[in-house]
This record gives structure tokens, sequence and C-alpha cells, in this order.
């Protein structure tokens, strides 16, 4: 067996834990190793320390040379990165005044990537996943949820949640799948039968003897489904025990409410939330994410990211990589921007895309640098952690380790 491997030493080490899941952090609270090291075993954190008192004959060295800053791989807890074409005109109508709602009514919107994407190949929308994936693990992430939900019907959902498993086969980054087979009616939908109850009976039980996913999503709103026509769909999916995420408050409220009451590990958008939902999300146990790479696509308001922790909330901050609504997919950039639109200190800012992020996919061996967890982590080049968000994304990681393999040289 090989030794262990210490790898440092880092300026600064920040293992991102000893902080709360849910609630305003300030930047006294980040724990900081000076001068740290990591040890790593096969794909696993041994330990964390001071590099110094960590080297012995017994451990291969991995030297950083220089000033450097390491930190957990960060998690992108909500992406759509399984889709077949682009949406350039959609943006294009938007920036010409159009709304979201006023496309999609016209034929655009996510009806066009569901046509796009059902003339794609399965093998495609593996190399698409690929490709965004690779970019994402270049910049620092090493864990990435995939949506279906562009194929809206039973084959053509399987065929995007098939390509995502077999993406993940292959890939530098654990890739997190989760069905979203309700992100709105099927636009061709002529048979007598409900389109939730022939998802319900004949796709969720694929899901589960097929290992396809273990989380399902829905789009609650008034131009996909409303609260009460999502009810039955959540109610199987929990009693068949899959973890449930929410699509919610994007536009309109309700999705929040449906969110609580299921219980569900992730509320997603929020930009329409009121005090009412920020008070509704901060009790409960769903975490609220805020997807800013949507509000700068659309153009439209922040998630109340700073209501929502003041409140005591769980916030998360992904990326919602999509064709149509967040085409940008920087989850550093956007994570970085709603920061200084939303007045977050960096500390919540780095929370929301590792712990917390984690958290909203119920991963508990991730985000945080700590003996047993999932050696993933990201160095950038610089003395001081600080610059991470200051350039917005534009600090590239100078390395990334995925399970314990430097994947990104
Ligand atoms: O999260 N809001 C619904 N779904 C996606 C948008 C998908 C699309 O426009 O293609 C979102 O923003
Ligand atoms: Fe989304």
């Amino acid at each position: 067996m090989n030794k262990p491997l210490l790898i440092g030493p880092f300026t600064q080490l920040l293992p991102m834990t000893g902080l709360p899941l849910k609630g305003a952090l300030k930047d006294e609270q980040l724990p900081i190793i000076e001068n740290g090291g990591i040890l790593v075993s096969e794909e696993k954190i041994l330990k964390i320390g001071v590099f110094d008192e960590m080297k012995s004959a017994d451990v291969d060295i991995h030297p950083i040379e220089g000033q450097h800053v390491c930190l957990p791989g960060f998690v992108d807890s909500h992406t759509h990165i399984c889709f077949g074409g682009t949406r350039a005109r959609d943006y294009a109508y938007r920036n010409a005044g159009k709304t979201y709602l006023e496309i999609a009514k016209a034929g655009g919107g996510i009806w066009d990537t569901v046509t796009q994407t059902r003339k794609a190949s399965q093998d495609e929308l593996i190399d698409g996943i690929i490709a965004r994936s690779q970019k994402h693990v270049k910049n620092g992430i090493t864990t990435i949820e995939v949506k279906s939900g562009y194929g809206l019907s039973v084959d053509e959902e399987l065929k995007m949640l098939r390509a995502i498993k077999q993406a993940n086969e292959t890939l530098n980054a654990t890739l997190v799948p989760t069905c979203l087979a309700a992100h709105m009616k099927p636009k061709d939908w002529n048979q007598d039968k409900n389109y939730l109850d022939v998802i319900i009976k004949e796709l969720f039980p694929i899901l589960k003897t097929e290992n396809l996913a273990n989380r399902v999503d829905a789009f609650v709103e008034e131009s996909a489904f409303s609260p009460e026509e999502i009810k039955p769909y959540f109610q199987k999916a929990k009693e068949m025990g899959f973890d449930i995420t929410v699509h919610a408050d994007q536009f309109t409220t309700g999705g929040s409410q449906v969110a609580v009451d299921f219980d569900a590990v992730s509320a997603d958008h929020l930009e329409a939330s009121t005090e009412k939902e920020i008070q509704l999300l901060a009790k409960s146990n769903t975490i609220a994410t805020a997807l800013p790479g949507a509000s700068i696509g659309l153009g439209c308001a922040y998630t109340p990211a700073r209501k929502i922790l003041n409140a005591g909330g769980a916030l998360s901050i992904a990326s919602d990589h999509n064709p149509g609504s967040a085409p940008m997919g920087n989850l550093l950039t956007q994570a970085s921007i709603l920061g200084t639109f939303e007045k977050l200190s960096n500390t919540e800012v780095l929370s929301g895309i590792t712990f917390r992020a984690a958290a909203a996919l119920r991963l508990k061996d991730r985000g945080k640098l700590e003996a047993d967890a999932v050696a993933d982590f990201v160095i950038f080049p610089t003395d001081n952690y600080q610059e991470i968000t200051y350039h917005q994304g534009q600090l590239k990681p100078s390395e990334v380790w995925k399970k314990g393999i430097n994947v990104c040289k």
C-alpha cells in the first residue's frame, strides 16, 4: 500500500469546519490554518493540520511552492447541464424587452430546449455533460448536481438520466442526478392520461431499478405546475423514498410552502419570496438555494440571500447552469456577484458553495476538509482567501484535487 500523501504547505487552509449550517456568518468566524497541510490516503482525507507538524518518514509529500489558499472542492447543487441546442435567440428576445413568460408562451423557453434535447442522441448528451463538467472542474467544482427535465416523456427523461449516469462514470467530478420530469407540462401531451400519473407509475420505478436518481424536483410556477397539481407527484416520490427539491418562488410565490410541507431538502430560486416565505424557510429544515446565474441571465432580482441568512435560514448558492435562464455557468463569478448585491460576507459566500451546498444534496462527506471526508479540494494561487471572491471568478485555481488525485494541473 502507498504511503499517505501530505499536500502543502498552504499559506491559508480553510477547512470550513465548525461553522453552523444555518444563519448569518461573519468572517471573524472563519477558521484559518496558517501553513496548513492535508494528509490524504487513497480517496479520503486522513488529517488536516499544520504542515510541518505532519511531516514524517511515513508520508510522501506533494509540495506546494509559493503562496496558496486551499479550501474544499466547490459543490454546485443545482444545474441543468444535460441539454441539446442553444437559446441565444431567447436571450436576444429578452434583451429586446420580451419577458421570460412571454417567450415561453410564444413557443420559446423550456419547450424549445425540450425539442432540441429530444433530437440529441444519448451519446451527444453525454458529450455535452462532459464538456460542461470539465469547465466546472477547472473552476474548482468537484461535485455537480444535474437535472433531467428537458425530456418530458418517460423515454426522453430516461435518455437524459442514463446520459448523466454514464457521464458520471468517466468524469473527474461527482455528478448527482435529479429527476425533473415535472419541469413543465409537455406541450405535445395528447393522451387521455394525466402526465404526472404516467411519470409516477412508469418512470419513478425505473429510477429505482436502474439507480438513475434518488432526488425528485418540480417547477412550481404558473407556467408549469401549481401547488395543488404537484402534490400527488411529491407525495408518491416521498413514499418511494426520493429526496424532494423544488424550483420555488421564481416569479410567483407558492413553491416554498410546498417545499416546506414536503420537508424538501432544498427550495431553489426564491427571487419572489417575501418576508412570509423567508420566515417559513428559515424555521424549516429546507435549505434555501440562491441561483444568481438566473438573475443575471434574466435580468431579474436576486434571491433575498441577506434576509434569508438574517432570519436564520441555510443558504446554498448554485449556478443553475442551463441554456435558457442561466447560460453563463460560472459558479464562483455568480456567487461573488451575489455577495456584492446582497452584502454577504466571504464566509457566507464560501459556505454557500461548500458545506451548505453539500447539505442541499444531503452529502455529509464533502464541503469540509476533515478526517474521513472525500479528498476533494481546490487550491488558489494567492496568500489571502479574500482575493477569491474579490476577483469574481477570474482568479483561477492552480490545482484541483478530486478523490485524492490532482485532476487539473
Ligand atoms: O431553473 N425555472 C425553471 N427552470 C430553469 C430554467 C430552464 C430553462 O429556461 O431552460 C431554471 O431557471
Ligand atoms: Fe433550475
